[in-house]
């Protein structure tokens, strides 16, 4: 049984021909992904053997013709269609997309901090197709791109938010904007610094604004 995050970042995966889950840990993704017939082949990725051990042991035996797994740091020279890079921080990441030799066609990451940094990367070489905010015991953000020539511009507000939760807010994007406006409210109580003022004004605005579409 897939967690919530789990089970959005599978739904999140295209239907592919080769994919590769980079940090596969106990290789629930992946697995998933072959199981629904979203991919073809799974390469499970994991710089840890002992994790990747975990994906070859939770890997039934009808599955093997389907399967390779690789001991190693992040892509390298593996020619995918499509990865998904779940539950790491954005830098690192962004060090496995600067390091891999192709960039794959289509991405599916979920970094669990800073995202502003993934989106600015990814605005160079993809087109983000779905970027959202959603809530599993605390708050998690999912971006989907597509590789794009010409990449993609992103507003200031985009970079900051994610696309998807400007143009289609959700409750939980909502609730994550409350809880970042008491957080803030909370620091300037206690010093009263111009870059957290700024910070609120920009979230107390969004918040706002999308309280009313919600409504
Ligand atoms: C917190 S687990 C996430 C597992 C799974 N992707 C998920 O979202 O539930 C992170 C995994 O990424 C692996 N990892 C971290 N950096 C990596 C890298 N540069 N290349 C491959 N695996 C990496 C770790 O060894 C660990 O197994």
């Amino acid at each position: 049984m897939l967690t919530k995050r789990l089970e959005k970042i599978v739904q999140a995966i295209p239907r592919c021909t080769s994919l590769a889950d980079v940090g596969c840990d106990h290789g629930y993704i992946g697995l998933s992904a072959l199981t629904l017939g979203k991919a073809n082949n799974v390469v499970f990725v994991d710089v840890s053997q002992p994790s990747l051990h975990k994906a070859k042991q939770n890997c039934p035996q009808n599955f093997e013709s389907k399967v390779h797994f690789v001991c190693q740091d992040g892509l390298q020279s593996l020619n995918v269609d499509c990865a998904v890079i779940a539950g790491m921080g954005g830098l690192e990441i962004l060090s496995i997309l600067n390091n891999a030799d192709v960039l794959p066609q289509k991405l599916v990451l979920q970094p669990m901090r800073n995202q502003q940094e993934v989106r600015k990367f990814l605005c160079k070489h993809y087109n983000i197709t779905c970027d959202y905010t959603f809530f599993d015991g605390k708050f998690y953000d999912l971006v989907v791109a597509e590789k794009s020539p010409t990449g993609c511009v992103l507003t200031e507000d985009e970079i900051q938010f994610g696309k998807s939760n400007l143009a289609t807010p959700c409750a939980d994007f909502a609730l994550f904007l409350a809880k970042e406006q008491a957080k803030l409210q909370q620091i300037l109580q206690q010093c009263n610094d111009s870059n957290v003022q700024h910070k609120l004004q920009r979230v107390s605005a969004v918040l706002a604004k999308i309280q009313e579409e919600l409504q």
